[in-house]
């Protein structure tokens, strides 16, 4: 049996000082609009987390993270922040945040918010200021303004095309053109401006000084642009490389923003933390996790794998040692409000890969696009599959984000119609990319459809299916074999067994089978195969599927007990 040994373990480790509380952390992410609603007007609101505190506790996460619950005209599901420094009505007040703040926290729960730097909403009293100053105002270099091309600037400064499709820059009334580099209401903030750092600087000491114990920074890697004229032209910034010049990506001085932010979060006691969303090379990865910086970033690649054990294991090789370079700890996340749920990629065709080994389209976007009929959907598979790797997440060293309704086995819901879409992927790609409405559906925590499976009394922003009682937190809750049972189970465990950031490669001699070991002797097998396969053991502590004479099934993990000898 050949072992190879991976550790991240910071010096730290090695004396008495306690690991702070999120380098191993479970951070479970509500999508607030879409958690629980207390008021009954169809959107989740924070009084609708606060009242399901409990339901968080039993789960036996460390930390929540909150999407964006700010005023926000919805044009991004609330990526387009109107006030970063208060509250959307219809999700509550400041003093309702004060308040789940407080159950959340006396349930030894860490809360992290979602900060969204790269830009604001199009209501945001600065873009608003902006369009009335006029150009050459100091409320337009808040922004990016530019004048436009030909005959009276009647075209955009360039061919650039926004992540959710269609043009980049957009003509204001006095005809000058600004960015953004998303949805036409989230016009991109200029951060050569100091106004812009410094007002960033009070927004993180407003939630700070609240309580707040850290934030997740929203396309961490986008703020900083080098606008010098003359502007590249689409292809030409196709064949920039992205080493820390590139005009408008993963520039070398995002960092000196993260450096200034560094400070704040230090200056807290226990010290602020922050994760940054970094779509970037994997090599410029621990600049942005480094202790000087955001201090931990988010590794999508999990997210992005199939359900494979060469991949899956090429994944964690790959992010240990990058944890190693930054001093990090390693994060991982299977499912978030931005892809499709794990359960359903997992029961649909692998995807076809570009030869970067990147997904060609998203996962499950031709499954949504025929409305969730071609290819079929093998739930059944796609559940055993997404316990599977779950369990495997969890027992590696590091963070794991849990995205909610992952710990139902919730499908996505590719039956919403074009009348009930919101998400702007779907409106500027015209219908190409239906968009990521299908894993924002409201939860259903009651297994009857009556008050939108208990979501609230005022039905359901996005229209939630007839199975989703099938897979209610009601449903769930008394069945020992739920994915909510397993999950509660998994999480406890996970908090006795999680010691050092180590782990160890153990040979299995079965390409499909992935075995590993951690610190105190506990071992993760996942067997990614369809065939049952022997796995020597002293004893089982928890698994996805039982074993039976030793035989761990396919498609299923298990965590063993230290070894004896
Ligand atoms: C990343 C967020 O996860 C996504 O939901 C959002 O649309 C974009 N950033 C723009 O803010």
């Amino acid at each position: 049996m050949s072992v190879i040994e991976q550790s991240n373990a910071p010096v730290a480790d090695q004396s008495t000082e306690p690991s702070p509380w999120w380098r191993q952390a479970v951070v479970y992410q509500i999508y607030p609009r879409s958690f629980a609603d207390a008021n009954g007007d169809g959107l989740g609101d924070l009084p609708g987390i606060t009242s399901r505190a409990d339901y968080l506790e039993e789960l036996g996460i460390d930390a929540v993270w909150l999407s964006p619950f700010y005023p926000s005209e919805l044009a991004d599901g609330g990526y387009d922040v109107a006030d970063y420094r208060n509250v959307d009505p219809r999700l509550g007040t400041l003093e309702d945040f004060d308040e789940m703040l407080d159950a959340l926290h006396s349930r030894g729960i860490k809360v992290v918010v979602d900060i969204v730097p790269n830009h604001t909403s199009d209501q945001h009293v600065w873009f608003q200021e902006a369009l009335t100053a006029g150009r050459g105002s100091p409320a337009r270099e808040r922004y990016i303004f530019r004048e436009g091309k030909g005959e009276d600037g009647a075209q955009a400064p360039t061919d650039w095309e926004s992540m959710f499709g269609g043009p980049a820059w957009t003509q204001v009334a006095d005809g000058q053109w600004y960015l953004h580099t998303f949805a036409v209401e989230q016009p991109d903030l200029n951060w050569a401006s100091r106004d812009v750092r410094d007002d960033f600087l009070r927004t993180l000491r407003f939630w700070s000084d609240r309580g707040v114990d850290g934030f997740r920074v929203d396309v961490a890697h986008a703020l900083t642009k080098d606008l010098t004229e003359p502007l590249p032209s689409r292809v030409d910034l196709e064949k920039l490389p992205f080493d820390g010049n590139h005009p408008l990506v993963d520039r070398d001085d995002v960092q000196e923003v993260y450096a200034e932010w560094r400070k704040v979060f230090n200056s807290y006691d226990p010290p602020r933390t922050a994760v940054a969303e970094a779509w970037v090379d994997k090599a410029r990865v621990p600049r942005y996790a480094s202790p000087e910086g955001l201090g931990q970033a988010f590794n999508f690649d999990l997210l992005e794998a199939d359900f494979d054990a060469g991949q899956f294991e090429t994944v964690v090789r790959e992010n240990m040692e990058l944890a190693r370079v930054s001093g990090s700890s390693s994060t991982w996340v299977l499912s978030n409000h931005d892809v499709t749920r794990h359960a359903t990629r997992y029961g649909l065709p692998h995807p076809v890969r570009e030869p970067n080994g990147h997904p060609s389209v998203k996962h499950g976007l031709d499954w949504i696009l025929s409305g969730g009929v071609t290819p079929e959907l093998d739930r059944v598979t796609g559940e055993r599959r997404a316990r599977a790797a779950t369990l495997f997440m969890l027992g590696l060293p590091g963070s794991s984000y849990l995205y909610q309704g992952e710990e139902l086995g919730l499908h996505e819901v590719a039956t919403i119609s074009a009348t009930d879409r919101q998400d702007p992927t779907f409106f500027r790609s015209g219908g190409v990319d239906l968009g990521r409405d299908g894993c924002r559906v409201p939860l259903p925590w009651a297994a009857s459809p009556e008050s939108a499976f208990g979501f609230g009394e005022g039905g359901s922003h996005l229209p939630q299916p007839d199975w989703f009682g099938r897979y209610a937190v009601a449903t769930e809750e008394d069945n020992p074999d739920s994915s909510l049972s397993l999950y509660r189970r998994a999480l406890q465990l996970r908090r006795t067994l999680q010691t050092g950031e180590q782990l160890e490669w153990i040979d299995t001699g079965h390409a499909d089978v992935l075995r590993f070991r951690r610190p105190n002797g506990w071992e993760v097998v996942t067997n990614f195969g369809t065939d049952p396969r022997l796995i020597e053991s002293d004893g089982v502590l928890i698994a996805t599927n039982e074993m039976t004479d030793g035989m761990l099934p396919g498609e299923s993990t298990v965590w063993l007990a230290p070894r004896h000898s």
